[in-house]
């Protein structure tokens, strides 16, 4: 396995097109384009890394799996009265189809759908409390108690709110957030701010590896069939208008973020962190991509 991956990592060396970091988040702009970083989270307690696996990056979108994870055992199937289930085929920041759907959005990995799930997720409370539980939950799935929000890129995408702003508004006008726009706003972007390695993220992945049991520290975070069901809509929802290329070129779950992150699961087999700021035009990780079409045929661990 750490042939395979260090075999990867030198191969992503020798990429020339890195694809285009998102500006549209000015904090995350900074980054420099010609990082990689892969990490595999086996069952066995294993942690298999190559290329910059230790540095920290926004996890953006890939936040979404937690805070669904959360929802998910909250509300139990309650969530499905926030958000539907269905593949989007649209970008990750769409609006057209929640107006022909009475503001109810697709699934819980667009946008709209995140900020959803953020809102069911709050009962009541204040964002602080929100934020301490989802901090809370990412410390006990990664066993690292280390893992921070990074304020910095929360403030640059609270500045630049208008978009999300706008589903939020929208969704509200329809019933479908229930606290202040602003203070859901302020939880899903937290949310998304986390900084987290691939070898930190890779561990976070392992419940739903095993059916929701993370097999090395013994402990269930959700049950067999909630696993499954994270699992069966990160394949179909986890890279938006992207899924379908995803599924095609590496056929496992994932869900990526626009930090240039994706987290994939090997059923029964391993967790995978990919890490790679520059995107495609669909806003994925484009070495990501390939990196992990390659573990693939390398592997032969798709699902398909
Ligand atoms: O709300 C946003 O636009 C970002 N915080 C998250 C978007 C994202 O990561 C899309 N994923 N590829």
């Amino acid at each position: 396995m750490q042939q395979i991956l260090d075999d990867i990592a030198a191969e992503m060396a020798s990429e020339t097109d890195h694809g285009k970091v998102a500006d549209y988040i000015p904090q995350l702009a900074h980054v420099d384009p010609n990082q990689f970083g892969i990490a595999i989270a086996t069952p066995d307690g294993q942690v298999y890394a190559a290329g910059n696996a230790s540095t920290l990056f926004s996890i953006q979108s890939i936040s979404k799996v937690f805070t669904l994870t959360i929802g998910l055992g909250k509300l139990g199937d309650g969530i499905w009265t926030h958000v539907g289930r269905e593949p989007s085929g649209d970008p990750f920041n769409s609006i057209t189809v929640l107006e022909y759907e009475s503001g109810r959005p697709r699934n819980p990995f667009i946008n709209a759908g995140a900020i959803a799930v953020v809102d069911a997720i709050m009962m009541g409370h204040e964002p602080k409390a929100t934020l301490g539980e989802i901090l809370r939950f990412v410390h006990f799935i990664a066993d690292d108690d280390s893992i921070r929000f990074d304020h910095k890129v929360a403030a640059s995408e609270m500045q630049h709110r208008d978009r999300n702003a706008a589903l939020a508004h929208f969704m509200k006008s329809f019933g479908h957030i229930k606290h202040d726009v602003d203070k859901v706003l302020g939880v899903y972007f937290h949310q998304c701010s986390i900084a987290m390695s691939c070898e930190q993220l890779a561990r976070a992945g392992l419940f739903l590896v095993s059916n929701g049991v993370n097999q090395h520290t013994g402990v269930r975070v959700i049950n067999a069939q909630q696993s499954r069901r994270i699992n069966s809509l990160m394949m179909m929802c986890g890279h938006y208008d992207g899924a379908g290329e995803f599924a095609y070129r590496v056929g496992l779950p994932g869900k990526s973020g626009v930090g240039g992150g994706i987290l994939t699961i090997a059923p029964g087999k391993g967790s995978i962190a990919v890490w790679s700021p520059g995107l495609d035009h669909v806003g994925n990780s484009k070495l990501g991509l390939k990196a992990l079409e390659l573990l693939v045929q390398k592997t032969g661990w798709s699902v398909f």
